[in-house]
């Protein structure tokens, strides 16, 4: 083979992987993508360590959106849809990757809304949500042992919520990667109990994080959402 020859057969053979890639690229969309933080990994601490942040962000998180995007290229039709409309309609999705879908996109949807509800120093809920806390549960610390009660008895993996249902603010918990949405409640907080969330600073102590987690929610972001699903 000659120098001619040869470049000749380098840039066919990488033509021909460029192109094998587009077409990986054209059938397996990266149609969801991994949000940043938005904050720095140590912004929560002491409640939430840097080191669990990051893990939780960077492998827990992408896990999920890379492994909803898998799973959807074998339904091109939802490649447009949010997680949160694939969540609200899971009897639309094929049967074949309904559980990949309600489990990653679950995962993707739930954790995007939990980086959101997370700040320090953002004080408690006021105005409109304040008085639906009061309204529901008699007073904002009956609703904060309340919620962590709740959240405490959630069996293994899963989620303590505050969710806007039927108008009216309702404690829930799911298991795994469900979300309030897939049963038509509209959740406003959530709270990660899966013990990737919080066993590197306190071990099987989910008590204390439910207990630490109440200084570093953001009410502000909270409220928003609550006002906007009440209306
Ligand atoms: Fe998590």
């Amino acid at each position: 083979m000659n120098r001619r020859t040869a470049i000749h057969t380098i840039a066919t053979a990488t033509a021909a992987l460029a192109s094998r890639d587009l077409v990986a690229q054209a059938a397996a969309p990266a149609v969801h993508k991994l949000p940043p933080l938005g904050y720095d990994f140590d912004a929560l601490e002491p409640v939430i360590d840097a080191q669990t942040m990051q893990i939780h962000h960077d492998k827990h998180h992408a896990a999920y959106v890379a492994k909803l995007n898998e799973a959807l290229t074998q339904a091109p039709d939802l490649a447009g849809k949010s997680a949160e409309d694939l969540l609200k309609h899971l009897d639309e999705i094929p049967e074949a990757i309904r559980t990949a879908v309600r489990n990653n996109g679950g995962g993707h949807a739930n954790h995007t809304h939990f980086w959101q509800v997370l700040k320090k120093g953002s004080g408690g809920p006021q105005g409109a949500l304040l008085k639906a806390i009061e309204k529901n549960f008699g007073s904002f610390a009956k609703w904060q042992e309340a919620f962590s009660a709740a959240a405490m008895k959630q069996f293994g993996s899963g989620w303590g919520w505050l969710v806007l249902r039927a108008g009216k603010l309702t404690i829930e918990t799911t298991a795994n990667q469900d979300t309030p949405l897939s049963t038509g409640g509209v959740p406003i907080l959530g709270v990660d109990v899966w013990e990737h969330a919080y066993y590197l600073k306190y071990q099987n102590r989910r008590a204390d994080y439910l207990k630490a987690i109440q200084d570093v929610i953001n009410w502000e972001y909270v409220g928003t959402l609550h006002s906007q699903s009440a209306k």
